[in-house]
């Protein structure tokens, strides 16, 4: 399940391109888009109901486990008693953070004043500040180039692939270049850091960049080698020969 205004978008992007079809692509293009979408939404719903059950369901299982053994000694002492309760505020608490965090990151993203460009300076100032990590962006063209479906999901893919250089490749740089001018555009963002082996498989990180870059009818590229860094490519989609 998307959220609701990336879909809404997402959408609105598939109906523009079925009206435009001639400039925007094939049919074909438009079915394999519409499909990803659709395969995207299916697998975001199964990680939102594994992620409820084993975060959500785990804490309330425990918080009731702990509240059951209050009720049913009754015997024990005031302070033993207390400690109970300490505990289960303490996973309550924990419970709320964590759903808080879940749905953050849910939330889609919908491009600021300051333009897709403008955001993504936002994110890179709070990656020096937060982690120490120096993210540098070389922009050419104009992001007016893209439509608001294709800034979101360049958004979407930097976000996501800036959170992998810093919990994955152990570097602190970072390149960030942003070919608004090319044909198709194009988005890099390399590190220099240990590079993504044959032991790591998608996660869903991955897996939804890929999904994301589908669904603008456009793909995902990661281009690494052990030791020696890794460049994640967003291609944009394809324009027809006219
Ligand atoms: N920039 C990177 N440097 C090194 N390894 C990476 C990088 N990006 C991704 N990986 C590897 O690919 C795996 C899958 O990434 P991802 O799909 O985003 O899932 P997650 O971040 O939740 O592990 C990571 O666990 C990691 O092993
Ligand atoms: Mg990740």
């Amino acid at each position: 399940m998307l959220p609701e205004p990336a879909r809404d978008s997402l959408l609105r992007w598939l109906v523009a391109s079925q009206i435009d079809s001639p400039r925007r692509g094939s049919a074909a293009a438009r079915d394999s888009a519409h499909r990803a979408l659709e395969i995207g939404e299916a697998r975001e719903r199964t990680r939102v109901a594994r992620e409820l059950h084993d975060s959500l369901g785990g804490d309330l299982a425990a918080a009731i486990a702990l509240f059951k053994y209050y009720f049913e000694n009754p015997t024990r002492s005031r302070a033993a008693g207390e400690v109970v309760l300490r505990n289960i505020h303490e996973i309550l608490e924990l419970s709320m953070k964590n759903l808080r965090a879940m749905l953050r990151s849910m939330r889609s993203h919908e491009i600021g004043a300051r333009g897709l460009v403008g955001d993504l300076m936002d994110i890179a100032e709070a990656y020096r500040r937060n982690h120490g990590m120096d993210v540098a962006l070389d922009a050419i063209g104009s992001e007016e180039e893209l439509t608001q479906a294709q800034q979101e999901v360049v958004f979407q893919v930097v976000r996501e692939a800036l959170s992998n250089v810093r919990r994955h490749s152990g570097s602190l740089t970072c390149l960030v270049k942003l070919n608004f001018a090319g044909q198709p555009f194009v988005v890099e963002v390399t590190d220099r850091g240990v590079g993504v082996t044959d032991r790591s498989p998608d996660g869903y990180g991955l897996v939804g960049m890929r999904e994301r870059a589908a669904g603008i009818g456009g793909r995902l590229q990661v281009v690494s080698a052990p030791g020696r860094g890794t460049t994640i490519f967003l291609f944009g989609p394809q324009q027809p020969l006219s």
